[in-house]
């Protein structure tokens, strides 16, 4: 029988066994010392002072827009290309995500389109780092500062990756969100970290992970409105150990897209993704490719399937689910975010994948496209 090939497969060895026994035979399995332990390994690899781990990349997004007091009323510029939590979170305390249409080389938001959107009610800029591509920071830091907006950065696609000024993204000062979801850059299960913009700040997102309370309050006491976004003990020595060998599985990624990149470069109709311009560097999350204007996607990815390929169609379009729809949004308004929507498929993409694996998947690819 044809090896199957999955899309995504987390790396999980003996360290993270060690790691998450040594957390079971402790029996602290909740606010323990794993997940300090955790926040401070990140922090260190990622070069900021201070992290915040959370239950998942939704649950940082959302403490970020509160870090940052969006609500009600207030207009915040964002990516319609990108996974639907970066809205969602808005629409959680009532502030509106006012889309923006993308850059069609990088897919991320495009500073223009973001800058002809301010008006009186817009408040913030919430890029979205797609496909591990870092967004224009510096062009939408100055828009931010000229309009007096706060930014919220959605890195969770982003691990690893590098802007124009040699910084790793997440780490310029924003709030900025990571995921740990089992298919991402590094996993802990179920995951999330939020890199906080103050002290201050990295106080409140304390607080309100755990229903309010303050460092030294009591399980019973709560100095306000909180949520339960903790990350457990055992997500959390899964994290230590990803953490200790991120720098190797992001090698391991950048091998395989450069694979890709060799093995598709002559295959007519389909456009890899480009690893870096200009000095910025992708944190390498899935393997999209885009294909030719007149070649059916949603039909090569079935093919693709018959020969063992998972592929999957990446991303719909967010202002073109009915929640969003709900609030005017249509088909056309975005044409750069739409038309790179129906043409991109994710190729299968994991840190262990050998060279042979991804021949095949390049030669199932070619003699799929119609
Ligand atoms: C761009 C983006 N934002 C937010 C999230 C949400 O992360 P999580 O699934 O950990 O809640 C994801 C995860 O898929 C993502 O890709």
């Amino acid at each position: 029988m044809t090896e199957q090939i999955p899309l995504a497969r987390p790396e999980i060895g003996a360290r993270e066994e060690e790691l998450v026994l040594e957390v079971l035979r402790s029996g602290r399995l909740s606010l323990g010392p794993m997940v300090e332990r955790f926040e401070r390994a990140f922090a260190g690899w990622l070069g900021v002072e201070d992290a915040v781990a959370v239950s998942s990349g939704t649950a940082a997004l959302h403490l970020g827009v509160r870090a940052n007091e969006w609500g009600p009323g207030d207009e915040v510029l964002t990516s319609p290309f990108s996974f639907v939590a970066s809205a969602n979170c808005l629409l959680y305390e009532g502030a509106k995500p006012v889309f923006c249409d993308v850059d069609p080389v990088t897919l991320n938001l495009d500073p223009e389109a973001a800058a002809a959107a301010v008006n009186e009610r817009t408040r913030g800029i919430l890029p979205v780092h797609i496909f591990g591509f870092p967004a224009a920071m510096v062009e939408l830091e100055a828009l931010a500062a000229e309009h007096g907006l706060r930014l919220l950065e959605d890195a969770c696609e982003a691990l690893g990756a590098v802007d124009s000024e040699g910084r790793r993204v997440g780490s310029r000062g924003n709030l900025a969100t990571f995921g740990f979801y089992a298919n991402k850059q590094m996993t802990t299960g179920e995951g999330g970290m939020i890199v906080p913009s103050s002290s201050q700040v990295a106080e409140r997102l304390r607080g309100e992970r755990n229903q309010g309370r303050a460092a030294d309050m009591g399980w019973l006491d709560h100095g306000g409105l909180g949520f339960n976004y903790r990350l457990s003990d055992l997500a959390a020595a899964v994290g230590v150990a990803q953490v200790e060998k991120l720098d190797a599985m992001l090698a391991d990624r950048a091998r395989v897209a450069s694979l890709y990149a060799e093995g598709l470069a002559n295959v007519a109709g389909v456009d890899a993704p480009i690893a870096d311009r200009d000095g910025e560097l992708r944190g390498w999350f899935v393997y999209p490719v885009r294909l030719a204007t007149g070649l059916d996607r949603d039909a090569t990815i079935a093919r693709l399937a018959e020969r063992g390929v998972a592929a999957k169609a990446y991303l719909p379009c967010i202002h073109l689910f009915p929640h969003l729809r709900e609030l005017g949004y249509r088909e056309g308004q975005f044409p750069v975010a739409e038309a790179a929507s129906a043409q991109t498929l994710a190729l299968p993409f994991f840190p262990a994948m050998s060279e042979s694996q991804v021949s095949r998947v390049c030669e199932a690819l070619a003699g799929s496209l119609r």
